[in-house]
């Protein structure tokens, strides 16, 4: 807690937000190569979610970094700073009392362990896409790839900085051999316990 802050204490709670809800609330954190299909999964997933009436968000790397962390670039440093921001937020989501979605490259180890800090391990559901990178300059959606190569883009994870692949995710998705379809059932099966609301 910073200094002379008092953190205060409302009277509606996550549990009276998840009660309301019908479902638990926790994190539902997506890492992979740029182009490797987090969007698109969590998009997938997010509407099979609001099928059953669960409350979603999505938080995108794109468009977070078009508004909150507009100030932030691809130096370690920065990355750092996207996700610590980004894990504080699910955070707030969280309290919530939403099914947050968070899909980002986050190719730091560290960083992804810092957001199970944040939120708390019970709260965290790690999906790795796992997309080779052979596969994502294939696709290269945004012709990124083709701008890193060229040495037009510095820093592109996978080609001129590292991406640090989860050792023991929750979920591991291979987007070249499964269809987003099989991806959806996969994550979902993976969460149904921790939708479900304890003692009812
Ligand atoms: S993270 O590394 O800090 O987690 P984040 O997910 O927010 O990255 O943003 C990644 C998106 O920014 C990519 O999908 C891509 O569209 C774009 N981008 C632009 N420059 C880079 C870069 N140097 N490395 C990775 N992604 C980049």
């Amino acid at each position: 807690m910073a200094k002379n802050i008092t953190s205060h204490h409302f009277q509606i709670s996550r549990q009276n937000r998840e009660e309301k809800n019908g479902h638990r609330s926790f994190l539902v954190w997506f890492t992979g190569l740029s182009g490797s299909g987090k969007s698109t999964i969590a998009n997938a997933l997010e509407l099979a979610l609001n099928e059953k009436n669960i409350k979603t968000y999505i938080l995108d790397g794109d468009n977070v970094r078009g508004g909150l962390n507009k100030d932030l670039g691809f130096a370690p440093k920065d990355r750092s700073e996207n996700i610590r921001r980004i894990a504080e937020v699910s955070n707030l989501m969280i309290d919530a009392g939403l099914v947050v979605l968070s899909a980002f490259v986050s190719p730091y180890k560290k960083d992804r362990e810092a957001i199970r800090t944040v939120v708390k391990d019970a709260n965290f559901v790690e999906i790795f896409v796992n997309t080779s990178l052979q596969e994502c300059e294939r696709r290269d959606v945004k012709g990124l790839y083709k701008k890193a190569r060229a040495g037009e883009i510095k820093n592109m994870t996978g080609v001129s900085a590292p991406y640090e692949a989860p050792d023991q995710p929750d979920v591991e998705v291979k987007t070249e051999t499964e269809t987003i379809e099989q991806a959806v059932n996969k994550i979902m099966k993976a969460i149904a316990n921790k939708l479900k609301l304890q003692n009812v």
